[in-house]
């Protein structure tokens, strides 16, 4: 497009024009220019930046107002909580390049290196009860299986409450946190991360078993701006859902992602370990299992295992 024509539908000089490719071209697209022929884009930035991010963004909430861009930061859950606190908006999403201090659930750390995952956090304040808040923490994870499935074909699994596995190896992992008044939820803050053009190799050494990632299962990348913009798509509309119709299909299609019932799993919860087969999930989020002695145990956090004489 001439700098012309680009001059008069922007209603600017051709030297503002210009001054914005200089910009653009810093922030890492690519602009090629000639003086006869004017400007052309070759090549947009692998970056999760906000105006890409909103570009044909199918959402009505999510995404649509303050988009918090870092190239690095420590956690961007702990960014969103501190935006929550002064009074962000509902919706409101924190998204980071790389994370230094980046959390997992358990008090755990979780490896975040600079430009081949997704770290995001977004700003909730349904207007629910404490005791759903845990809820939450499944109704994402249908909501991140769902749109990675769909985007990567991945046949991907969640393990209770909201691990998202392929090929057995943990992909993904989400961590709700939630701020509480005596009898209201004040607001929700759910991170989302996901590893997404890693190699095996970029996984540290005690992390390559258990571990994994898009490009790992699928052996091509994807396009983390159009994965993200599913992914905040996907916790939109099954947002709206669990407001429209309840919780319940909801949990049924977590259940569809989890193939858990049946199964026989141990359950750590602090130092001690339980085990059983599962025997169902509550509609307030938690675990039931069938002990060996026929005992029913209900479980609200904890780590699973599958037992591989299942
Ligand atoms: C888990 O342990 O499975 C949960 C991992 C959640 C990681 C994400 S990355 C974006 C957000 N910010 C954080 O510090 N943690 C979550």
């Amino acid at each position: 497009m001439s700098g012309e024509t680009l001059s008069q539908s922007l209603r600017m000089s051709r030297t503002a024009v210009w001054k914005h490719v200089c910009a653009l071209r810093s922030a890492g697209y690519r602009i090629d220019s000639s003086p006869r022929k004017g400007y052309i884009l070759r090549e947009i930035p692998d970056l999760l930046l906000p105006q890409e991010l909103r570009e044909g963004l199918q959402t009505a909430l999510i995404g649509q107002g303050d988009i918090r861009f870092f190239p690095g930061t420590d956690s961007t859950n702990r960014q969103a909580k501190a935006l929550a606190a002064a009074g962000a908006a509902e919706g409101t999403v924190v998204i980071a390049e790389e994370q230094t201090a980046g959390r997992g659930r358990r008090g755990r750390a979780w490896f975040s290196p600079p430009r081949v995952g997704i770290y995001m956090s977004l700003i909730l304040r349904p207007d629910i009860p404490p005791q759903e808040a845990p809820r939450f923490a499944l109704l994402a994870a249908a909501a991140v299986a769902a749109a990675v499935r769909e985007t990567t074909g991945l046949e991907v699994t969640i393990k209770w409450p909201n691990d998202i596995l392929a090929g057995g190896r943990k992909l993904g992992g989400i961590l709700t946190e939630a701020s509480m008044e005596m009898d209201r939820v004040e607001y929700l803050i759910i991170g989302v991360g996901l590893n997404v053009n890693l190699n095996r190799r970029d996984f540290p050494p005690e992390l390559q078993p258990i571990a994994t990632s898009i490009r790992a299962e699928t052996g091509r990348p994807t396009d983390r701006i159009l994965l993200t913009k599913r992914l905040l798509e996907s916790l939109e509309a099954t947002y709206n859902e669990c407001r429209r119709e309840g919780f319940a299909p909801i949990l049924k299609r977590w259940q569809g992602f989890s193939e858990m019932l049946g199964r026989r799993v141990a359950v750590d919860v602090g130092e001690r370990r339980f085990t059983g087969k599962v025997a169902a999930f509550g509609a307030d989020g938690s675990l039931v299992l069938r002990s060996p002695d026929g005992e029913t145990l209900r479980f609200f956090s904890g780590d699973v295992h599958f037992e591989s004489f299942a």
